[in-house]
């Protein structure tokens, strides 16, 4: 929390005329996933979108052990996340990474994208993924009753990559069946209307035009889970 946010509350009525508004609980989230998650400036493009908004000043801390390099217009963003560059999902969900990062550092929502470092680097079952999905959300879930997490199917040029259509389509049903009130799943595509030729650098990150469609596209996403914490959803 800022110290802003503290004095605003504790003198509501004196600086509500200065201040930018925040009368809601902050919401802590975690970006979960590999180097797409680590790169390009979509996350900037996140915070500083809600920064911007009065009503969502403050809204939300993106919490995580990483912090990225990158400059994004010497924007003044909150760089925490858990984007791990190489990092297949199958494995994380073995190692029980996502257990200890938030052990270090607790999230109301988590959005997850991984499984492009698996497909890349090898042949994985769309079973043998969608165990390991269920893996770390239940690593979730045991850190956090209630976590609200956001999954993000795979980008990797789906229209070309049969395992990565496979996956894709097989997350729906498979986030329905984990879904709970307590703790809602949501599945957010970011990717169908990619062009992966001008939205995708080499195949896999996305372009500076991409990286705009994946922080268009997750915002909304993103504020259903806040409003969903703050209005105590679940
Ligand atoms: C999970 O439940 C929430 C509401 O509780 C709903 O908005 C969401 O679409 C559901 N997710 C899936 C994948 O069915």
């Amino acid at each position: 929390m800022k110290p802003s946010t503290i004095t605003a509350l504790l003198l509501p009525c004196v600086l509500s005329l200065s201040l930018p508004r925040q009368s809601h609980k902050t919401v802590r989230w975690m970006p979960l996933g590999d180097s797409i998650t680590d790169y390009g400036c979509w996350r900037a493009w996140i915070y500083l979108r809600l920064q911007n908004d009065p009503d969502l000043y403050d809204s939300v801390d993106l919490v995580g052990g990483e912090r990225a390099g990158e400059i994004c217009d010497d924007s003044e963003f909150d760089r925490d996340h858990e984007g791990h560059p190489g990092f297949p999902a199958i494995q994380m969900a073995n190692e029980g990474r996502v257990s200890e990062w938030l052990a270090m550092n607790p999230a109301d929502v988590v959005t997850m994208h991984l499984g492009t470092v698996d497909i890349v680097r090898g042949k994985p079952r769309t079973e043998e993924l969608l165990r390991a999905y269920s893996t770390l959300v239940g690593q979730m879930r045991g850190r956090n009753p209630n976590m609200r997490i956001i999954i993000i199917p795979l980008g990797l040029s789906a229209e070309k990559n049969e395992q990565v259509k496979e996956l894709n389509k097989a997350i729906p049903a498979w986030a329905a069946s984990q879904n709970t009130t307590s703790s809602p799943i949501w599945v957010v595509d970011l990717f169908t209307g990619f062009d992966a030729e001008v939205d995708l650098y080499d195949g896999i990150h996305a372009s500076s035009s991409g990286i705009q469609k994946i922080a268009d596209g997750f915002y909304p996403a993103l504020l259903t889970a806040i409003r969903y914490v703050q209005g105590g959803g679940g």
